[in-house]
């Protein structure tokens, strides 16, 4: 993949999450995501890419538009596998609560996991725990090792996690061996992404989320030196066998960096639509401008760039002809 991609790629992150804003807080999630899949999937267009949508808004069946399959962008670039969530957190934007993100990766083709949507139990930590910790270990394992490598007192470490009721138990025994927690209500890929950067002060995110999310979220992890590992949570059989009917031997093997990403050659790229940990929300501003902020980064390289840009919202023709359809 050439490097210019990352500057084509934010591109299309840029004009998800100016689409969906539009939707903050109107308790609408579905509108939110409706407008960035159509904004995102607009501007894929454009992209020079041969792409084929390995994770997306659902089976060719379920979904519009960004389906499992679909084929995107101009068709004239390298093969590659594409990852979209165009709001990751639209209960985020609909609520107008903080952290929502229009997400989107990239990779050589055959290399991004075909996550099933299904849940995953995640680990994920930066760059200081890659390599130190299993998923398999014991949660106090898990917390005494960190506290080790990162020098940091039991009481000192903060794990972030999912609020759900799915994770009393897990939060009974963080609770217990006395480290700080702090809860998110959705948005488990900046959750993973956290670990990362140290300004956020979460040492490790634990708990299930979305397997989609878990492969988006090593993506980021990829570029950023950290680390994710999953497991997928088939909820019974017929779940079960769709993992192996999507080319998953062991469904219940830990998957690793490697195969959720594959080499190492990924593009990850992200925009603010709702204010959050590392990227600002889109702001609109007088002159009918808007800002928005994203980050941009590549594994090969490990260049990671936050690019904030000053839209003029009457040349975005792809915007305005979406807002006469809202
Ligand atoms: P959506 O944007 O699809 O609503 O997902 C939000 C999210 O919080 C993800 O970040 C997370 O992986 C998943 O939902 C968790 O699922 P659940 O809400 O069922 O616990």
């Amino acid at each position: 993949m050439e490097r210019e991609l990352a500057l084509e790629i934010v591109r299309v992150t840029e004009l998800a999450a100016l689409a969906s804003a539009r939707w903050m807080g109107r308790g609408d999630k579905n509108s939110a995501d409706a407008a960035a899949t159509e904004a995102m999937r607009m501007m894929l267009d454009s992209v020079s890419v041969k792409g084929t949508v390995v994770i997306g808004e659902g089976e060719m069946d379920e979904a519009p538009m960004l389906y499992i399959g679909e084929q995107v962008g101009n068709l004239q670039g390298p093969e590659v596998d594409v990852a979209v969530d165009p709001v990751e957190g639209t209960e985020l934007v609909a609520k107008g609560l903080n952290n929502a993100l229009a997400v989107l990766a990239v990779a050589n083709k055959g290399n991004l996991l075909h996550a099933p949507d299904m849940y995953m139990d995640k680990l994920a930590v930066g760059p200081a725990l890659a390599g130190k910790l299993s998923l398999d270990d014991p949660i106090e394992v898990k917390l005494q090792t960190a506290s080790a490598v990162l020098n940091k007192p039991l009481s000192d470490l903060t794990v972030m996690i999912l609020d759900r009721p799915r994770h009393q138990e897990l939060m009974k025994e963080l609770r217990k061996v006395g480290v700080r927690i702090k809860c998110l209500s959705d948005g488990d890929v900046a959750g993973a992404m956290a670990p990362s950067f140290p300004e956020s002060g979460i040492d490790l995110y634990i708990g299930s989320g979305g397997a989609p999310e878990g492969v988006l979220a090593a993506a980021a992890l990829s570029c950023l030196g950290g680390e994710l590992q999953g497991r997928l949570m088939p909820s019974g059989e017929e779940e079960y066998k769709r993992c192996v009917r999507m080319g998953l031997k062991d469904p219940l093997k830990i998957l690793t960096m490697k195969d959720m990403i594959g080499e190492e050659d990924v593009i990850f790229a992200a925009t603010g639509i709702t204010p959050g940990e590392f990227l600002s929300g889109v702001a609109y501003s007088p002159g009918q401008r808007a800002e928005t902020h994203s980050i941009v980064m590549r594994a090969k390289t490990k260049t990671i760039r936050y690019i904030k840009t000053l839209h003029y919202l009457p040349n975005k023709p792809l915007l305005q002809s979406m807002e006469q359809i809202i």
